[in-house]
């Protein structure tokens, strides 16, 4: 979390500066600071969001031709002015003045803190980000310049963190590292640039340079280089490619939408065609779809482990039904956090499938990483970033082509893992001769149905609208699904929860009887997902138990389902039964009411309260 822009121009950086905050203000937006050089080190900040920082730096006809600037989700210290970035170094006289911005988290912040108050600095807020800019301004005074100083800061600090630096005597650069956090260089014509993603410098540039772990680049003007350090020292300059990006500044604009959770639901026909353009091109599923290794790797594959966080978990829970009931494969879905931090059993020949939106969140990183050290031998990334850590880190990869997500809750994420997840399953039954070629022709028609089946299902959206009204007042409520469905029930609470910040859980809906009942009552609406598929009945029964308690039930019911509306029993029908597709068009009427909840409560849809959107710390 938290979004870096550095730039060094010979043009005036500060409107460059601005534009990047505003493109990574998703990642947080407790705070946000700049810094330029002007006659010395000119800083701004506030608790605001960035387009008040702008209209600071309107004010103050703010200018410079070097500057660092950043957006803050709070980890050490409240959301503050004091706390919020650029951090300085050299309050005190006879030492340099360094400002530092920095995303991630310092993990031995409070010992190096000590040391450094020891050595007479002086400290002003409560973030770990402070011990960094010390540190460089004490490493500074005995090395020969500011990468130098850099490098010998790094090698001190514990955690996974990205930083930029300045230095008031050297107003023409700015160094950057990277460390477990991402951060990327922007080559222009006129100056060059670094940030957290691709995002903040398209209207920069569309040449960038995906730093490495580890690296240390200085910047100015006119060039770049690029170091690596062993031991605090630098050891020798290293190349890495320029990529020309093909994401656009259009991809990133909200156009006609309000918001853009409501610009990304809409978009999910056009992401799910566009992630699965490869199958509706071909007249057979190939396991190339996922790497040249991934025929060999799938064959030897006798089990799978799925490792995620939140919504990408939800999809990994899908996944189970249709790995375990189409393939034929074992598997286990295990949120990354507490995986990280267990003594699994690991069976041979287990493939590792981890599932990100960023492929950036912390724990989903260490959980894949810490289940190749126990011994599982091939991993498979899903995911929606082509140059992020996760992709990068995992033997096999396969693109989510949803385009930028930037609403923080996620929607056309989800649905296009879905989408890539049974494209999965049916490469896997194939190779376990679980697929028969017409039922992979079925499949295929299937796949190629879903962009138009998503546009339908939409439709619903005004009867979602009328719903939300009721919803808006209520503190509680109660989703429930059964079978594969009931991931789709726990993605549809989370959604509430984020957005609308009404208490919402989900449940199997066979569980109901066995506890979660006592709390229906008029307060308290359930909502219901009823597929016409084989636990229909069963979930019939579960919902009469509601009903003959005075619950409100709220029914999103396919065409076929038979479930006829009465008092406090409300039907919204979608299509007939989809079959395999069910889960994955269930999901569209849930993100349509936690967004009209949202609007009727007047929630910051996007940008809602204590989140972010990649969650880079532990
Ligand atoms: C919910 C949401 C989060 C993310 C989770 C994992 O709407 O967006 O729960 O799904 O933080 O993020 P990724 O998929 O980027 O690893």
């Amino acid at each position: 979390m938290c979004g870096i822009v550095g730039a060094v121009s010979v043009n005036n950086v500060v409107p460059v500066l601005l534009e990047g905050l505003q493109r990574l203000e998703y990642r947080g937006y407790d705070s946000a600071g700049l810094v330029v050089t002007c006659g010395g080190l000119q800083r701004l900040r506030t608790t605001g969001r960035v387009h008040e920082l702008q209209k600071l730096a309107d004010e103050q006809k703010m200018q410079g031709f070097a500057g660092i600037a950043h957006t803050r989700w709070a980890t050490h210290g409240a959301p503050s002015v004091r706390n919020a970035h650029p951090h300085f170094s050299g309050l005190e006289e006879n030492n340099p003045r360094i400002a530092v911005v920095h995303n991630g988290i310092v993990e031995n912040y409070e010992s190096m803190r000590e040391r450094l108050q020891s050595e007479g600095y002086r400290f002003v807020s409560d973030t770990d980000t402070e011990v960094i800019a010390h540190l460089v301004a004490l490493n500074l005074k005995r090395s020969e310049g500011l990468l130098e100083a850099v490098c010998a800061s790094i090698a001190e600090l514990q955690g996974a963190f990205a930083i930029a630096v300045m230095e008031e005597a050297r107003p023409d650069k700015i160094v950057v590292a990277r460390n477990g956090a991402p951060l990327l260089l922007g080559l222009g014509e006129s100056g060059n640039y670094a940030a957290s993603d691709v995002s903040a410098l398209l209207k920069a540039t569309k040449n960038m340079v995906y730093l490495e772990e580890g690296d240390v680049a200085e910047l100015t003007s006119s060039g770049y280089r690029i170091v690596n350090c062993h031991n605090g020292k630098v050891v020798q300059k290293v190349e890495r490619a320029v990529h020309e990006t093909e994401l656009t500044s259009d991809a990133i604009e909200l156009g006609p939408y309000t918001h853009y959770m409501q610009k990304e639901i809409f978009e999910q026909s056009s992401a799910v065609a566009n992630t699965l353009e490869m199958v509706f091109n071909a007249q057979s599923i190939s396991p190339n779809l996922f790497g040249s290794a991934a025929e060999s790797i799938f064959s030897q594959t006798s089990s799978i482990l799925i490792l995620a966080c939140g919504t990408s978990y939800h999809a990994g829970l899908v996944a189970r039904y249709w790995l375990e009931t189409v393939a034929g494969l074992p598997c286990n879905v295990e949120i990354a956090s507490e995986y990280r931090y267990r003594d699994p059993i690991v069976s041979p020949n287990t493939l590792v499938v981890g599932i990100s939106q960023s492929g950036e969140t912390a724990d989903t990183l260490a959980a894949m990483k810490y289940a190749k050290k126990l011994g599982h031998a091939h991993s498979l990334a899903i995911c929606n970033v082509p140059e992020s850590a996760l992709i990068r880190q995992s033997d096999l990869r396969f693109l989510t082509r949803a385009g930028p997500e930037i609403g923080v809750a996620s929607t056309k994420a989800f649905t296009t893992q879905l989408a890539s997840l049974l494209l999965l399953t049916a490469t896997l039954a194939k190779l376990r001769r679980k697929l028969p070629p017409e039922a992979e022709s079925c499949l295929i028609a299937d796949l190629r149905h879903l962009p138009v089946a998503i546009q339908h299902t939409l439709q619903v959206e005004p009867q979602v609208k009328a719903w939300a009204k009721r919803f808006a007042q209520k503190r509680h409520a109660l989703f429930l699904g059964r079978g594969v469905h009931y991931p789709i029930a726990m993605e549809g609470a989370l959604k509430l929860k984020e957005i609308s910040y009404i208490h919402a859980e989900a449940y199997a809906a066979g569980e109901l009887k066995h506890g979660p009942l006592a709390l229906v009552d008029s307060e308290m609406p359930v909502v219901a997902i009823a597929p016409n598929d084989q636990l229909l009945s069963k979930l019939k029964s579960n919902l009469q138990e509601v009903h003959a308690r005075g619950g409100e039930l709220y029914v999103f019911a396919d065409a076929d389902s038979h479930i006829v509306p009465s008092e406090n029993l409300h039907v919204i029908r979608l299509s007939e039964h989809e079959g395999l597709l069910s889960p994955i068009l269930h999901t569209i009427p849930l993100q349509l009411l936690a967004y009209h909840v949202a609007l009727e409560k007047n929630t910051d849809v996007d940008k809602p309260r204590n989140l972010a959107k990649a969650v880079t710390v532990e």
